[in-house]
């Protein structure tokens, strides 16, 4: 396996594939793998010849520097882990190489962004549009590929591609969660073993809310009554809980034909932030 840490030497990595014009198959990460990553590896194994794994975590994504300062780092395990699962190359670069000097661009995804996400996490889309664009002229892949854990920035990235005429496909791998529900995230590493117990009420309202829906309850009904759960769950403090177009990311107060709907949610266990989201008709 290939550990490059400069663009110079993805360039050089690269050189050496066009003769026998095989597909690359980037995954993007920002490193602290777990089986939510290797999915998307294995994925991405599968439906091209030559893998590519980056690991940076972007610091213009956060719009918190205590989550950037805390962001889980485990280079030498996820290096392991990717040696294992048999990937080519993994592209590990310092910020430098990234970021020579701070962007001036900005991108504001519009309507996309100003819901979920993009509403309280003000900047995050622009910092996420920038780094992928970058790593997606660095690896120049055919195909990326992305987690529908986090669905707004799949719809983000989709708009991102179509806007600016990336030559790519993005390609969407289901969420892995643990037996008990709990969405794999890097995040998890920061809660404590009972706060994990806590999590897993953000699957348990997404799943409730999704059942109460398709037995025909008014999607306001359920949301309050998600609401007021919560407020008796002192442990989680709910940011937001909401019915979404999944691929427009437009508010939703009940369930129509067309689209794909998604309920979403992003709620804090202690000082961990965490998002999932469960698809209603698709
Ligand atoms: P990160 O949070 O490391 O996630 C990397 C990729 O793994 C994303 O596409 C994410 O959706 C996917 N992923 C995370 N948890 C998953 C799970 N439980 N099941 C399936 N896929 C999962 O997302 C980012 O990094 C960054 O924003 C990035 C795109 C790398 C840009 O910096």
């Amino acid at each position: 396996m290939n550990v490059l840490y400069t663009k110079d030497t993805v360039k050089k990595f690269l050189l050496s594939l066009t003769k026998s014009q095989k597909t690359v198959g980037l995954v993007p990460t920002m490193g602290a793998l777990h089986e939510g990553h290797l999915e998307l590896v294995r994925n991405a194994k599968e439906n091209s010849d030559v893998v590519i794994v980056s690991i940076f975590v972007n610091p213009t994504q956060f719009n918190n520097p205590d989550d950037f300062a805390k962001y889980p780092k485990t280079l030498d395990k996820d290096l392991d882990l990717l040696k294992n699962i048999g990937v080519d190359a993994v592209f590990v670069p310092e910020n430098q190489e990234v970021y020579p000097e701070s962007p001036m661009i900005k991108i504001d995804f519009g309507d996309l962004e100003r819901v979920l996400e993009g509403a309280f996490r003000p900047g995050h889309f622009n910092g996420v549009g920038i780094v992928v664009s970058k790593l997606l002229n660095i690896v120049k892949p055919h195909k990326a590929f992305f987690g529908q854990k986090d669905l707004q920035q799949v719809a983000v990235i989709k708009r991102l591609v179509k806007d600016l005429s990336f030559d790519v496909e993005i390609i969407v791998v289901p969420t892995v969660r643990e037996a008990s529900g709990l969405a794999l995230s890097s995040r998890n590493l920061r809660l404590s073993p009972e706060q994990r117990e806590i999590a897993l009420v953000l699957f348990k309202s997404l799943s409730f809310a999704k059942t109460e829906l398709l037995k025909g309850e008014q999607w306001l009904n359920v949301k309050s009554e998600i609401q007021n759960q919560f407020k008796h769950t002192p442990e989680v403090e709910l940011e937001y809980f909401e019915l979404v177009d999944s691929e427009k990311m437009k508010v939703l107060d009940g369930l129509q034909e067309g689209n794909p709907i998604s309920i979403c949610i992003a709620a804090y266990v202690g000082e961990v932030r965490l998002i999932d989201n469960i698809s209603v008709n698709h």
